[in-house]
């Protein structure tokens, strides 16, 4: 049985996970609207990706015995003021989804909860390449510059980005 301050903690990043999730959906429409439909694909999978990171506590928290809890997602900006601005925007909110990992894994280890640190070890390295790839289009994006062409080509690029869910 899952200790009560670990199921707790598991569950409000299940929250954070959802909120995400709508951000990067947010975004996509924001792309989409800005006819970077490459942009727009990424983010939608990006979305998608959000979505099984919050099953993925949601079914470990039933496994280990405790009780799921939806809480409420809070509302999601609608608008950046450019493509780089809501990139850089995903960037931040993925360095502060690392930030949170990090506590949680700091928790379970306090809590000497050893199945949920094995849980969490998934989540620290998939941090590591979201902040990578993220950080990379980033880069791209001002690589790019005021060229059209420059954005463009890298919009085609991030069309070819398809949903894989991660293994169970
Ligand atoms: Fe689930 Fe992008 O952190």
């Amino acid at each position: 049985m899952i200790k009560k301050i670990v199921q707790d903690a598991l569950n409000t990043q299940m929250l954070r996970e959802m909120y995400s999730s709508n951000l990067y959906l947010a975004m996509a429409a924001y792309y989409h609207s800005k006819n970077l439909n490459g942009f727009a694909n990424w983010m939608r999978v990006q979305a998608q990706e959000e979505m099984d990171h919050a099953l993925k506590f949601f079914d470990y928290v039933l496994e280990r015995g405790g009780n799921v809890k939806i809480g409420q997602v809070d509302s999601v900006p609608e608008t950046w003021d450019s493509p780089l601005a809501a990139f850089e925007a995903a960037l931040r909110h993925e360095e502060s989804v690392t930030q949170w990992i990090n506590e949680l894994a700091d928790l379970v280890m306090k809590e000497r909860d050893h199945a949920t640190a094995i849980l969490l070890q998934w989540f620290i390295t998939e941090q590591v390449e979201e902040e990578a790839t993220t950080g990379e289009i980033v880069e791209r994006i001002k690589l790019a510059g005021e060229s059209s062409s420059g954005l463009f080509m890298l919009d085609n690029e991030l069309k070819a980005r398809v949903f894989v869910p991660s293994a169970k």
